[in-house]
This record gives C-alpha cells, structure tokens and sequence, in this order.
C-alpha cells in the first residue's frame, strides 16, 4: 500500500519554486494529437498523473521524449489510432481530454467513460453536448463514447453547467473547434488559468482563438496545426497548498514562480487568516495576445482580436513571494467557485489550516458539493468539523494528534499531509 509517513511539529523555512500546473499540462498534451510537428513543452511537472497521460498518448500513436529536466518533445507518428482504454482513462480523468483532439484530427474517437470518482459525481454531458454542437454522432457503448464527423462544422455553444462552467469540457470542445469548418461561439465557456494556457498553445500552434480569458470564445477553424514551443504555466494550486503548509506550520518561506495574479482570492483569504504574503520580486508575463473581447456580437474574428491587442490585462503576474505566520491564525469563512474565486481544488487545504484557527470558520464548496472526505479523516485527528449540505462549520482548536488516516482524492490527501505537519 502507498503511504506517507509525516512527523508533525516542525516549522516549515527555506526556499521552494512551483511547479508547472498539472491541469495546464495535461489537455495541452493532449493537444499533441492534432499537431502535425514536434510540441515541445517545457516546465512539465514531476507527476504520476504526466506518466499516466504519456501512456494513453503513445497508445494512441504519440511518440515521447522526456520529461528531462521538465522538457517533453511530443510527436503524432500514427494517425490510425482512435481507441482511449478504459485501463488507462479510470486511473485519471484528464484523460477524457483526448477525445476532443482525437475527433477533430482522426474524424472518430472511442474514450472510455472515466466512471466514478471520489470527490462526488462528475458528468461529461457538456463535452457531448458540445461536441454534438460541432455535427459529432456520438453514442455511448458499453461504457465507451463513440464519436464520429468526417469534419466538424463551426456552431454555437452554450458551455453553462449547474454548477458553473467545465473546465475540461471547454478544453475538449475548444481544441475540437480549432480544427472545424467556419467560426464556432462558445458561451460560458470557463476562465480558469489553465484553459487559457491551452488556449495560448493552440494559437501558437497556429489555431485561431479569441477571447481567452473571458467566458466568451470565438475560434475560426484552420486546416491544420504546427508543432511549436510551449512553456507550462505554474501551479495555482500547488503554490496556494504550499502557501498553506507555511501558514499551518507557523513557518517562514520564499516560493519562486509564484502565480500570485490568479491566487489574488486565496491569499486575500489567507491574509484575512493572519498569513503575511508579500512580493519580493514579480515580473508580468504574457498570456496570450488574444485575451479578451468585449462584444462579439457585430464584430469580426480579424477586428476582435485588434481590440484584444488594445487592452491591457494579457499578463499574469509571476514573482518570488514571501508567506510568513507568527501570530495565532484567525478563522475566516469561505466560498469554493469557479475562478477567479477560491477553487474548490484547495477546499480541503484550506479546512485543515482552519482547524487550527482560534475561532469557528465556514467553508462552502459551490463546484462539487460532495468533495468532503477528508472531514471524517481529519475529526479522527481531532479536529471538530460538521458537515451540512455543502458546508461544513470548523471549531478551530490549538491542537491535532497524529492518527492512520485514509487518503482519497488527491487534494484531500493533501490536506491530510497538511494536518500531518502539525500534528
Ligand atoms: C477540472 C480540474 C479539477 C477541478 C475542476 C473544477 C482538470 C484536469 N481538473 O475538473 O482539478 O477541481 O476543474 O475547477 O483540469 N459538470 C457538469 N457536466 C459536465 C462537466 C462538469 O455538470 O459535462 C459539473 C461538475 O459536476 C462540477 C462542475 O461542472 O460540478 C465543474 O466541473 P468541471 O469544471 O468539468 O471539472 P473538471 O473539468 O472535471
């Protein structure tokens, strides 16, 4: 059995940089099945989860390079391929970003369903709906979905969800558009960091998109994509857990290739916590030059994308930051939304540093409103936290004590590591 063992009591000091984002470089990998060069992609991080994809691609006639010191050359060599193994697409649910890519590129796909998952229910329809939109004929048998379009044709589509927004489904049902016939609309499509990332890549790889960033995607299908170059964009994520050990732990660290423009919601929540987050140094890197559009309603592809040239918000900003907590941690209470609010992917980190603040918090989770299982594991460490619909109410208290405690998904695990450190 996989196990951490973690030695709680320390304070956590030094130096550290983020990795590149996993769920940037997973879709964007997943791009490489419509490229007809070479993707190089740099700051790929150290992960199962880049091993389980790499898998699943050369399966599907990718060739692979790396990584080597975070650098990973990506080549199609066979188009023939269309079928996504069950075995290889339950061990993680980014695989389900193949289908997209592979029925734009190869006319059919066959993706295994991802199934179940431990942070509650995960439906793909809006992906099918959307690549439905696009003049797919898609079937679903014996737990796989069929999709077929000798060329997809532009449309318009409406991404919106109960619950916000899908970030993969506007990953597989953007890429699939790049390669379509005319132009396709995409409303309410997601925001978060990530999809514009993908976004970025694909334009570099010669594909029209406009409006990145915005919940409104126009995208002019081409014939064809290139290779290119492409430097992952560091872990939101990964730096708001790593922001959060240094808080629970009362500890004093630097964290290089910090993404602070798209934490702005986490540290202002961290900062209310008591948490001190300063910048030491920040530079402002371009995301694309094709980030936003003001109204799409009259105007073509070729004048939006000058007005998006105009405007100044296409940077994010990436600095060394400094995350230092010496007084007590104060309770606070929260709200996972879709971006630019909390994510729901540090829901869990976030509760476990509130069982150590002086004071009663509130988190809720409006993204997957059942992905509390790290609540009973953490009460088993002493903490006192009760659950009521997709709320849970924290008692904070000084002290955890260290217990055998089961990890599900990945953050909730996270979490658990987290209440490890303090424990
Ligand atoms: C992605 C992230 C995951 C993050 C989540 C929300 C990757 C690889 N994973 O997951 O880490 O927690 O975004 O930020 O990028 N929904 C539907 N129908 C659909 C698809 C989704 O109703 O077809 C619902 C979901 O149940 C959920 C909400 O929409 O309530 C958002 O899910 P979605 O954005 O699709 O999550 P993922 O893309 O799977």
């Amino acid at each position: 059995m996989d196990m951490f063992m973690v030695e709680g009591g320390h304070r956590l000091c030094g130096r550290t940089r983020v990795s590149g984002a996993k769920n940037a470089a997973l879709p964007i990998m997943a791009a490489a099945i419509m490229s007809s060069g070479r993707m190089t992609l740099q700051n790929i991080p150290t992960l199962v989860d880049i091993h389980s994809m790499l898998k699943l691609l050369e399966s599907l006639g990718v060739m692979s390079h790396g990584p080597v010191d975070g650098q990973l050359v990506l080549q199609s060599i066979d188009q023939s391929k269309f079928w996504a193994d069950y075995e290889l697409v339950r061990k993680m649910r980014a695989s389900f970003c193949v289908l997209g890519p592979l029925l734009a590129k190869r006319k059919q796909a066959c993706v295994s369903l991802p199934g179940g998952c431990q942070i509650g229910e995960r439906p793909v329809d809006l992906h099918l709906k959307g690549l439905a939109a696009l003049g797919a004929e898609i079937k679903i048998e014996r737990g796989y979905v069929i999709a077929r379009a000798s060329r997809l044709k532009g449309a318009k589509i409406d991404l919106a969800g109960p619950h916000g927004s899908t970030v993969t489904g506007t990953c597989n049902v953007m890429s699939a558009a790049t390669l379509a016939t005319g132009t396709t609309i995409i409303e309410h499509a997601a925001i978060e960091p990530e999809v514009v990332d993908l976004g970025a890549c694909l334009n570099k790889m010669g594909a029209k998109i406009a409006g990145l960033g915005t919940d409104k995607l126009i995208i002019e299908g081409v014939k064809g994509l290139n290779g290119t170059i492409h430097r992952i964009i560091p872990d939101r994520i990964e730096a708001a857990t790593l922001m959060i050990a240094t808080a629970i732990t009362g500890g004093d660290v630097i964290l290089e290739d910090c993404p602070t423009s798209t934490l702005t919601s986490v540290i202002e929540k961290l900062k209310a916590a008591g948490v001190n987050i300063e910048h030491v140094t920040h530079e402002e890197v371009p995301v694309s030059d094709k980030t936003f559009i003001p109204d799409l309603g009259l105007i073509s592809y070729e004048e939006a994308l000058a007005e998006t040239r105009n405007l100044a918000q296409n940077t994010h900003s990436i600095g060394k930051v400094r995350i230092q907590r010496s007084g007590i941690l104060r309770p606070i209470d929260c709200t996972a939304q879709p971006y630019p609010g909390v994510p729901t992917d540090i829901q869990a980190q976030l509760t476990s540093l509130l069982t150590c603040a002086r004071g009663e918090s509130h988190v809720e989770d409006r993204v997957f409103m059942d992905r509390f299982m790290h609540i009973m594991e953490l009460n088993r460490m002493g903490a006192s936290i009760s659950k009521q619909g997709n709320q849970v109410t924290i008692k904070g208290q000084e002290k955890l004590t260290g217990a055998i405690v089961m990890a599900s998904d990945l953050r909730a695990s996270a979490a658990l590591v987290l209440a490890g450190l303090v424990a």
